[in-house]
C-alpha cells in the first residue's frame, strides 16, 4: 500500500477502506509517515468529508495509536466530559466539583488552551502548588477517596491525535467534522470513561459556527461512543459571546470560586445545572434530570460543591488559602476600563474577537511553547441583551503589557450597540440524548 495513492484516492471523493485508514494512522503515530503526507490527506478530508464507518475507523486507530486507560479499579460510574472549546469556558473547574459533590465518580483528563480558547490545566495551574501531572496509582486513589481529579492527559495518551492536532494547527486542517469528531472520541475512549457528556460549543468562539454542522458533529460523537459501548451524549451551547464575564486564567478561577459559592453568572450556571443533571443521569446519581438538578442545587447551596472543589486543590498540592481567599491571586499591573462611545443594547459580543484579545494581552498562548501570564485576560460588565449608556463600563482589560492600544480598540469593536432592543441569548441550544 502507498501513502500517496490513499491521498489521491481521498482526493477524488472516494471512500478510504478500513485496513487503509488503520495504515495511515499505523504509519504516521510511528514515524513512518511523514507530516507532508499525514496533512494532504488532512486537507483531502477537510474538502471531501468521511462517512460514518471512516470516522468511526479513524477513531479507533487513533485510540489505539498509544496507552488505553483502564478505569475499573474505580468505584462507580466514571462520567467525563469535554468542550469543543470555548471562551470564558470554566465549566469544568465548577461542573466537576457539582457532579462529584452528588455523587458521581468524576476522572477528567483535560487540556491545554490554544490559540482564542482558554484551556481547564492552564486556568488549574494559576492555582500556587496545583499540579496536574497525577497519573497512575495516585490519580487512582484520589479519585477512589473524593471522587474527583482534574489531570493533564498523559504522553502516552493518543500520540497520534497529538501529531496530528499539531499539524492540522499550522496547516489550516482544524475545521473538520470528521477530523475533529476523531481527534475529541479518540482521547474521551482512550481516557477510559463508561459516560461521556459533550460540550458541543456553537458560534462565533466556537469551531461550529452554525446549528446545522454543530448538530452533526454532535450526533456523529455520540454514535461513536454509543457504538463503542459508553453512554455518549451531547448539549449544544452558545458560543456567540464568552462564557460568563470573566476571559482569563486567574481571573476565571475567581468567577468559577463565586459560581461554587452560589453567586455564578446566569449562563454558566445554566450550563452546569444542564450539563450536571444529564452527567448524574448517566452515573446513575439521579432518576432524571430534574432529580439531577435539585441535587445540583443543594450541593451549591449546602457549600458541598465548594467543598468537593477545596478538596481536590488539597489533594493535587494546590494552596487552598486562595480557594478561601480569592483577593490573594496576584493581580495585573495595568487595569483598563473600557466605555461605551453609544447608548443602546448590545446585539453582539463577539467571542472570538475577545479569547484572541486575550491571549494577545498575556491571558494565551499563540504556539504550545509560550507562557501565559495567570492574571491577563477581559473581565466584562455588559453582555448581549443589556442596555449602555453612553460613557458606561463596556468591560476592563488586564496586562502586564506595554502598547496594547489595538488590542483596547478590537476589544471596543468586539461589541455591537444599537439602539433597538436586543435579547439574551440563551446558553443550552440543544440537547442530544442517545
Ligand atoms: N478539541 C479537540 O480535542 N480536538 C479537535 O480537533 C477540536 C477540539
Amino acid at each position: 500500500m502507498r501513502m500517496v495513492d490513499l491521498i489521491i484516492k481521498k482526493r477524488e471523493g472516494h471512500a478510504l477502506s478500513d485496513e487503509e485508514i488503520r495504515f495511515w494512522i499505523d504509519g504516521y503515530a510511528k514515524g513512518e509517515i511523514p507530516d507532508y503526507q499525514s496533512s494532504a490527506m488532512q486537507m483531502a478530508i477537510v474538502f471531501r468529508g468521511m462517512n460514518k464507518r471512516e470516522v468511526s475507523t479513524l477513531t479507533d486507530a487513533m485510540e489505539h495509536s498509544g496507552e488505553v486507560l483502564d478505569l475499573s479499579n474505580l468505584k462507580g460510574v466514571k462520567v467525563d466530559k469535554h468542550s469543543t472549546g470555548g471562551v470564558g469556558d470554566k465549566t469544568s473547574l465548577v461542573l466537576g466539583p457539582m457532579v462529584a459533590a452528588c455523587g458521581a465518580t468524576v476522572a477528567k483528563l483535560s487540556g491545554r488552551g490554544l490559540g482564542h480558547t482558554g484551556g481547564t490545566l492552564d486556568k488549574l495551574e494559576s492555582i500556587p502548588g496545583m499540579s496536574i501531572n497525577i497519573e497512575g496509582k495516585r490519580f487512582e486513589e484520589q479519585v477512589n477517596r473524593i471522587g474527583l481529579a482534574i489531570a493533564g492527559q498523559t504522553a502516552h495518551l493518543v500520540p497520534a491525535d497529538k501529531k496530528m492536532y499539531a499539524l492540522r494547527d499550522v496547516t489550516g486542517t482544524v475545521e473538520s467534522i470528521p477530523l475533529i469528531a476523531a481527534s475529541v472520541m479518540s482521547k474521551k475512549l482512550a481516557s477510559g470513561c463508561d459516560a461521556i457528556l459533550l460540550d458541543v460549543t456553537v458560534g462565533e468562539g466556537a469551531f461550529m459556527k452554525n446549528m446545522e454542522s454543530a448538530r452533526e458533529l454532535a450526533k456523529i460523537m455520540v454514535d461513536i461512543g454509543n457504538g463503542l459501548g459508553r453512554d455518549t451524549r451531547a448539549v449544544l451551547s452558545d458560543m456567540g459571546e464568552p462564557l460568563g464575564y470573566a476571559v482569563g486564567n486567574s481571573l476565571e478561577v475567581k468567577e468559577a470560586i463565586e459560581a461554587l459559592h452560589g453567586r455564578g453568572p446566569k449562563d454558566l450556571m445554566e450550563l452546569c445545572y444542564t450539563s450536571g443533571s444529564i452527567m448524574l443521569v448517566q452515573a446513575k446519581c439521579a432518576i432524571d434530570m430534574n432529580d439531577g438538578r435539585k441535587k445540583l442545587e443543594e450541593a451549591i447551596s449546602s457549600g458541598a460543591a465548594f467543598e468537593k472543589f477545596l478538596l481536590m486543590v488539597e489533594a493535587q498540592g494546590g494552596d487552598t488559602s486562595y480557594i478561601l481567599h480569592p483577593e490573594k491571586f496576584p493581580v495585573a499591573s495595568r487595569i483598563i476600563p473600557i466605555y461605551a462611545e453609544e447608548e443602546g443594547y448590545v446585539h453582539k459580543l463577539n467571542a472570538l474577537e475577545i479569547g484572541v484579545s486575550s491571549m494577545k494581552l498575556g491571558g494565551g498562548r499563540e504556539t504550545l511553547e509560550d507562557t501565559i501570564d495567570m492574571s491577563a485576560g477581559i473581565v466584562l460588565n455588559k453582555k448581549i441583551g443589556d442596555h449602555v449608556n453612553k460613557g458606561e463600563l463596556l468591560c476592563t482589560a488586564y496586562t502586564n503589557k506595554e502598547d496594547i492600544d489595538d488590542i483596547l480598540l478590537d476589544i471596543k469593536n468586539a461589541y455591537v450597540i444599537k439602539e433597538e432592543f436586543a435579547l439574551e441569548q440563551p446558553v443550552i441550544k440543544e440537547i442530544i440524548q442517545k
